[in-house]
């Protein structure tokens, strides 16, 4: 798939609110890029800019065919000062002179999208970010946002059992913008998911990426995890082919 100037193969990614600047976390973020992921999400706001940290420590510079996501604006403010102080810090913190895709991570109401947008627009205009994505969104706010910048990706809740943004998959896929689904295994359950991961030998968390990355080929998950041996089991679930049948008995 594109997003936007990169080519991305490997469409499992890698959530990281949880990251914390240890080397066990610094290390699993080198694990990941040995293991293929392409895409590294992460926030200004994640443990405390830890996450941020973390990644900039473990990939300064960004391999190339990786890219590092980052967000702002999440802290509840979309004001275009906070955003620019808030870019800043990223860049500093990743350890990099280009962000490789930058999120308005939450619309403020209180302040029109095309201001928030403005401020990140400035950046790519520079070469600071790359690439701009928008959070939490329907298609109305994503077309208004396009009007400004354009939008490489989407990240919206939406995994098996939240399926609140079916009409905004779809759009993005019409419109060549990736759909990235935060929370892609939250509430992931059912006897029906554990038939068919035993028949594909496969864990429930890998059919539910499985059935993500069949949804749409717009689509690229981020679990998130901890762990090696579950970041290897996610990137493992794109191989898993699910039967037309076992497709439609999830959806
Ligand atoms: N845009 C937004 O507003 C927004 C909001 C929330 C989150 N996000 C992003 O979305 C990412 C994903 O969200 P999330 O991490 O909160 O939720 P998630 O990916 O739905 O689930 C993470 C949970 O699943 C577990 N897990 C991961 N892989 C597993 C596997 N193979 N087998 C069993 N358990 C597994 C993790 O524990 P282990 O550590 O034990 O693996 C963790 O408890 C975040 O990291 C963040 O980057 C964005």
């Amino acid at each position: 798939m594109k997003l936007g100037d990169f080519e991305v193969a490997n469409r499992i990614g890698l959530g990281t609110n949880r990251l914390t600047r240890t080397p066990e976390h610094v290390a699993l973020i080198k694990a990941a890029v040995a293991a293929g992921v392409q895409m590294i999400d992460t926030a200004h706001s994640y443990a405390g800019g830890e996450s941020e940290e973390t990644i900039g420590e473990a990939l300064s510079p960004v391999p190339d065919g990786c890219i590092v996501a980052t967000k702002g604006g999440g802290s509840g403010s979309g004001n275009p000062n906070v955003l620019r102080a808030e870019i800043e810090q990223s860049l500093s913190r990743l350890g990099t002179d280009a962000i490789g895709l930058y999120y308005l991570h939450r619309v403020d109401p209180q302040v029109p999208l095309e201001e928030s947008l403005g401020a990140i627009k400035e950046y790519r205009d520079r070469g600071q970010i790359r690439n701009v994505g928008i959070s939490q969104v329907d298609i109305a706010q994503i077309e208004r946002a396009r009007q400004v910048v354009p939008i490489a990706a989407v990240q919206n809740h939406y995994n098996l059992s939240e399926r609140k943004y079916e009409e905004v998959v779809d759009h993005c896929e019409r419109e060549g913008i990736v759909f990235v689904p935060f929370f892609p295994l939250r509430g992931v359950a059912g006897t029906r998911l554990d038939e068919i991961a035993r028949r594909h030998k496969a864990t429930p968390q890998q059919i539910a990426l499985a059935w993500l990355l069949r949804r749409s080929p717009a689509m690229l998950p981020i679990p998130g995890t901890l762990s090696v041996e579950h970041l290897r089991e996610n990137v493992a679930a794109a191989k898993i082919e699910l039967a037309d049948s076992e497709f439609e008995t999830l959806r």
